[in-house]
């Protein structure tokens, strides 16, 4: 509220400075121009103090909810850095740029392809492989390729990922990355398990239970069958201490969907944890890339990275404050 009146003043302000010019433009009497000399030196300096204090009143109000957070939200220790003494930088040690060799480019799927091969065949995963491998051949180390299964296979090469959370599972192909990347962390999945979704077999948990077996997954792994925009607000009522180093938002498609999905698993996410959203430039879901801007690119919680340019689009961003 403070802000908003202060906002006003100073709006007003350069308004009427900006009149006042305009007036003078007209070249008027000499007795206007006196008349309007003090007052505008008055104004400017007014202005920028008004100005100053405005720019101060904000940080320092910016600056006591990121220290709230900081102090009650829990922090990735590896991506964060907090100090007794004089800490001169914002917390956040690692930002997407730190991630991004180990996510995009052939090394990163030369690392997610084994780790699919592994999993059952289906017509999408067939299609998956193909293009890599395709990929691979024509461009060898020059290829810069990204989704979702190298972007998570980047974070956890990288991330010591204890507790990973994904809303839309499916088969377990997302899955399985950070489970065979990180074999022990704990995992938490939602799904509808919507039959034949995009026309292929969507046989449930006990199905990917299997799967991730496959890639040799030692961790404690819970499901929750049924909407999300339930089952995740609900998870969290149970569950008021959980937060998690790894957030994917793959599930409910639409718009509302996504927003709702991303705007309750936001406050679970932990400082230095990152999150991960798919199919932003996916020609069937246009409208989830504005979705992942509004929410996430322009969100000043975040430090985010997209990839647009192949395949369906991937998003990731750390969480910052
Ligand atoms: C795109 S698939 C997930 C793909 C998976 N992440 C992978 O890498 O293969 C989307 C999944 O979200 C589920 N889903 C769709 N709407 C949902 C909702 N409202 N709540 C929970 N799950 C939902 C579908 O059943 C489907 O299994």
């Amino acid at each position: 509220m403070g802000s908003m009146v202060l906002r006003w003043v100073v709006t007003a302000l350069m308004e009427a400075d900006n009149n006042f010019r305009r007036v003078r433009g007209y070249r008027e009497t000499t007795m206007l121009d006196v008349h309007h000399a003090l007052p505008r030196r008055i104004s400017t300096v007014l202005y920028s103090h008004l100005h100053a204090l405005y720019y101060r009143v904000r940080n320092k109000i910016s600056r006591t909810l990121k220290k709230r957070r900081w102090q009650e939200i829990p922090n990735h220790e590896q991506t964060t850095f907090f100090t007794e003494s004089h800490q001169l930088f914002e917390p956040q040690l690692a930002g997407p740029s730190t991630f991004l060799p180990h996510c995009v480019g052939a090394d990163a799927v030369r690392g997610v392809l084994p780790i699919i091969e592994e999993l059952g065949a289906d017509p999408y995963l067939d299609s998956v492989k193909g293009y890599y491998r395709k990929g691979i051949a024509e461009f060898g180390d020059e290829w810069s390729y990204a989704d979702m299964s190298t972007v998570l296979y980047g974070i956890c090469k990288v991330l010591r990922v204890q507790s990973y959370l994904e809303i839309g599972v499916r088969r377990g192909r997302s899955m399985a990355v950070v489970a065979s990347m990180r074999p022990q962390c704990r995992i938490v999945g939602f799904d509808l398990w919507i039959p034949n979704y995009c026309g292929v077999d969507n046989p449930g948990k006990d199905f990917v239970r299997a799967e991730l077996e496959k890639v040799s997954y030692r961790g404690e792994v819970e499901f929750v069958d049924g909407d999300s925009k339930k089952t995740v607000p609900e998870y969290f009522r149970k569950h008021p201490d959980a937060y998690f180093d790894l957030v994917t938002v793959d599930g409910d498609h639409s718009i509302g969907g996504a927003v709702r999905d991303l705007k309750n698993v936001i406050p679970r996410i932990k400082i230095g944890g990152i999150l991960v959203f798919d199919d932003i430039s996916s020609y069937e879901h246009p409208y989830l890339m504005k979705v992942w801007n509004r929410c996430i690119v322009r969100n000043e919680r975040f430090a985010a990275f997209s990839f647009t340019e192949l395949g369906l689009g991937v998003g990731f961003a750390i969480r910052k404050y």
